[in-house]
């Protein structure tokens, strides 16, 4: 369990809190490309760590992030006129550059010009970059850290799609799933095979299941800490114990392997809401090339079905739904935490560690990159593809983890076909297999 007061610490995302000031460290995406360039104003509204802001792509391509509500009369600048060096109010024409300056006021600056009244009237503007397909957002103090290059964000050669959800639910219960391998067996394996014969319309059949894991464990690393697993029938040389899965400090997963990704970033929308974007990357067998995107697609996926019951047909809207079904915050102080438990009170206690660095004034010492030269690729050591050597039609059947479907599902395909080309004869360890779906998280 966790104090009341530790359990606000560490959920209270807003100007000024400390978790709040610990998140600001953090580049984090806020939408997708793609919505962007969907909108015929060049802009999107967007809301991250309690603030209510909007993007825009200027005139010259460059992105802009500022404050969603202009200072004169606090009309919306999602319906702003974006211009080749900002973007101007549509209510009175006060334009803001992308640091939130205010660059004109036509009415003052006509008949007042002396007073430098716009000197007064800036908002705020933040850094903005463009990375796989996201816009990422920097809302912390300057100088700003790098906008991390993790691996699979960067591959070339590769196909990718983005899915994004809104949760109502805070930050922190997406990212404790993180810690918990033992859920895998319960809620996507015994639950999920339950569901899926509610789903079909049968009556479900509740057989005898016997627990799988064996052993957890969780080190701290680099980048923030690897879970392993071993459950029956396996040793310690398997990868789920020898590499396991990295979370990348303090908000965000990968899980798949060098071939086969998701790289998952829980986003604070605020105290009681949380935009979790995944991004997929697949990458073709040695010797072949992708199929070219024109942009990497993005997707919205539905949290609940007609009957506005929670979505448990996919794996991810299985943990969508136990996040959601904690409440918007979770009771930490009611819980009861066992053995299972032990990723999750290592990860409070790396947060709460942090929080505090945080709050003696230096910056986290986690995950804050600032030499370009090592944030060309930021390496992670991801299992090796499972189920060796079976690449049949079959498994090259692109089969989406949350509700809905890639736009790319046939170049994702194409990707996957690649690799019926390869000797399935290949020792494990000198390639990776592939695994379409995968397996664990
Ligand atoms: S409200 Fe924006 S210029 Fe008046
Ligand atoms: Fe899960």
């Amino acid at each position: 369990m966790l104090s009341i007061r530790d359990n606000e610490l560490l959920t209270q995302v807003g100007p000024g809190m400390p978790m709040g000031q610990l998140m600001r460290y953090y580049w984090q995406p806020v939408c997708s490309v793609q919505d962007l360039a969907a909108s015929p104003f060049r802009t999107k509204e967007v809301e991250i760590l309690g603030e209510k802001l909007v993007v825009f792509r200027d005139r010259q391509g460059r992105l802009g992030l500022v404050e969603g509500h202009c200072s004169h009369r606090r009309a919306s600048l999602a319906y702003g006129v974006v211009e080749n060096d900002g973007i101007r109010c549509q209510y009175h024409g006060w334009k803001f550059d992308h640091s939130g300056r205010c660059l004109e006021q036509p009415f003052e600056d006509t008949t007042h010009p002396e007073d430098r009244f716009r000197e007064k009237c800036g908002i705020r503007g933040y850094r903005v970059e463009e990375l796989a397909g996201l816009v990422f957002a920097y809302l912390g103090p300057e100088p700003a850290p790098l906008l991390p290059r993790w691996a699979p964000l960067v591959y070339d050669n590769a196909v990718r799609d983005i899915a994004i959800t809104e949760l109502p639910c805070n930050w922190l219960q997406a990212q404790e799933n993180s810690l918990d391998p033992v859920h895998l067996e319960w809620l996507h394996n015994y639950s999920g095979s339950y569901f899926a014969q509610i789903m079909a319309g049968e009556e479900p059949e509740l057989g005898e299941y016997q627990p799988r894991h064996q052993k957890i464990g969780f080190d701290v690393f680099e980048y923030g800490i690897i879970k392993r697993r071993l459950t029956i029938g396996n040793t310690e040389e398997h990868d789920e114990w020898r590499i396991g899965h990295p979370i990348l400090f303090p908000n965000v997963l990968v899980v798949g392997n060098p071939l086969a990704n998701i790289v998952q970033f829980r986003v604070p929308i605020d105290d009681n809401r949380t935009l979790h974007f995944s991004v997929y990357t697949w990458r073709p067998a040695p010797g072949f090339d992708a199929p070219k995107q024109d942009s990497i697609p993005s997707r919205w996926v539905p949290l609940r079905d007609e009957n506005d019951r929670l979505l448990v047909n996919h794996v991810f809207n299985q943990d969508y739904t136990c996040w959601v079904s904690q409440g918007p915050i979770a009771e930490r102080n009611l819980e009861k935490l066992g053995k299972s438990d032990e990723g999750v009170i290592l990860f409070r206690k790396m947060l709460l560690d942090q929080l505090k660095r945080v709050q003696s004034g230096h910056e986290p010492a986690i995950n804050v990159f600032r030499d370009p030269s090592s944030n060309v690729s930021l390496e992670l050591q991801l299992e090796r593809a499972k189920y060796g050597g079976q690449v049949t039609l079959q498994d090259v059947t692109y089969r989406p983890l949350e509700a809905g479907c890639s736009r790319d599902a046939d170049k994702i395909e194409a990707v996957l076909r690649t690799w019926q080309h390869i000797d399935p004869k290949w020792a494990a360890g000198e390639i990776p297999e592939l695994e379409p779906v995968l397996a664990s998280h």
